[in-house]
């Protein structure tokens, strides 16, 4: 057993004598004893097979339930004790009761099977976002690949809850756009700001080849930044279709404009070589404004998935838009067709395009003039300030303004 992490007491309102007992939280459980006493009567262990209830009054949590014989059983307890439960089992449960510790505020986002709401924990006011899903068994996927895994570019997730309909995931909440929203708004305009959002998103691969797991979904709608206009607070959400490298006989994946040619053959094998691939169809987006297969081919699904796995990519387009040499060299590295030729993320972070800060004047005025001619007054600088996008972008049109006005 592991070493206990916090112990209180609670009570079980009875009709006519209540009872009491010492709580236990264990990393990996709970266990209820009888009060004053080393004999244990309850044990529940922290797994997604179990579910922990709150029971909430004028805003503070004043029990906790757990399942005895299909009935829940609840422990009354001090506030501040059940709140630190809560936080040291969070993550490791299923809880019960969304309603009565969320506020919903408003939608903030939407994916194929899921909606995303702010929300605010009615407890201490903070503000979270809400992941809602139908009840499916893929929940647990998304929830067990993400549960141990913590760094600077990956969202945090706060804790699961499980309601008649739906699935809940409380996560950190992002302040940012997605990338795709950037994309649409054609936002991103200078080196720099390319070489950011790259270099986050591999540090975030590096830790997750380390960690063993494989994103699988790697695209512009699942990279969101915390805060406007700080691109340096990219991170990645998402994990519906992650698997763990070591896991045989996964789901197939649904293929679409970032995905591996390999992820298409008749056996695919999932590697971390995938996501590589993924990140190098974005920078290559990044670079040239296109995506690296015509979108008019994505109506034809079969010649759409013909030439994903076909691995044929215009690099023609790279050069005409004078994107620096660098930058190239790493984008054909990032997309090489065969993956074992293809590079890993920490030795992509080791590239010239990493190292080099000079881009000279010219090469940055080119790149603006040739993608952004058409756009630039169309962006304007008001929509830019009305999107709260940040300094970086704001400066980068004012730039580009002016470049468009004195050739
Ligand atoms: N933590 C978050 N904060 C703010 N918006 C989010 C957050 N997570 C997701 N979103 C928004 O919700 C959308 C869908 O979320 P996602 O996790 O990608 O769902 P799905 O698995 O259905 O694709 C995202 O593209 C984004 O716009
Ligand atoms: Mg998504």
């Amino acid at each position: 057993m592991l070493p206990v992490i916090h112990s209180f007491t609670c009570e079980r309102i009875h009709y006519f004598m209540n009872s009491y007992y010492t709580v236990n939280i264990h990393s990996d459980q709970i266990r209820i004893n009888k009060f004053k006493s080393q004999t244990t009567k309850y044990i529940c262990p922290l797994d997604f097979e179990n579910k922990v209830y709150w029971y909430t009054e004028q805003q503070k949590i004043h029990a906790f339930g757990i399942i005895v014989r299909n009935k829940v059983k609840f422990f009354k307890g001090n506030h501040k004790d059940m709140e630190e439960m809560r936080k040291l089992i969070a993550c490791k449960i299923i809880f019960d009761g969304i309603v009565s510790l969320y506020k919903c505020n408003r939608q903030i986002g939407e994916g194929a099977d899921s909606k995303v709401f702010k929300v605010e924990d009615i407890v201490n006011k903070s503000s979270w976002a809400l992941k809602c899903l139908e009840r499916k068994d893929d929940f647990y996927q998304e929830i067990r690949m993400h549960q141990n895994l913590e760094h600077n570019h990956i969202i945090q997730f706060k804790e699961y809850f499980q309601g008649e309909q739906y699935y809940y995931i409380v996560m950190e909440l992002m302040g940012g756009q997605t990338l795709s929203k950037l994309f649409e708004r054609n936002l991103i305009t200078t080196h720099q700001q390319c070489k950011t959002i790259i270099q986050a998103l591999l540090l975030a691969l590096v830790y997750l080849k380390n960690e063993g797991i494989i994103h699988r979904d790697i695209k512009p709608a699942n990279i969101m930044f915390s805060q406007c206009g700080k691109l340096d607070s990219l991170k990645l959400v998402d994990f519906n279709f992650a698997i763990r490298s070591s896991d045989t006989n996964v789901q197939p994946i649904l293929y679409g404009m970032y995905t591996a040619p390999e992820a298409l053959c008749d056996n695919p094998i999932y590697t971390d070589k995938m996501d590589v691939y993924s990140c190098g169809a974005i920078l290559y987006k990044l670079y040239s404004g296109e995506d690296i297969h015509s979108i008019k081919y994505m109506q034809e699904s079969n010649l759409f998935y013909n030439i994903i796995k076909s691995g044929s990519i215009d690099f023609k387009v790279l050069e005409k838009t004078s994107v620096p040499n660098n930058a190239i060299q790493l984008i054909k590295a990032l997309l090489e067709s065969d993956p074992t030729k293809r590079v890993t993320a920490s030795e992509a972070l080791q590239f010239d395009y990493f190292q080099s800060d000079s881009l000279s004047p010219i090469e940055k005025r080119s790149r603006f003039q040739q993608r952004y001619q058409n756009d630039s007054l169309k962006i304007g600088i008001t929509a830019d300030f009305e999107m709260n996008i940040g300094q970086d972008a704001k400066c980068a049109n004012v730039r580009q303004i002016e470049i468009n006005h004195h050739p």
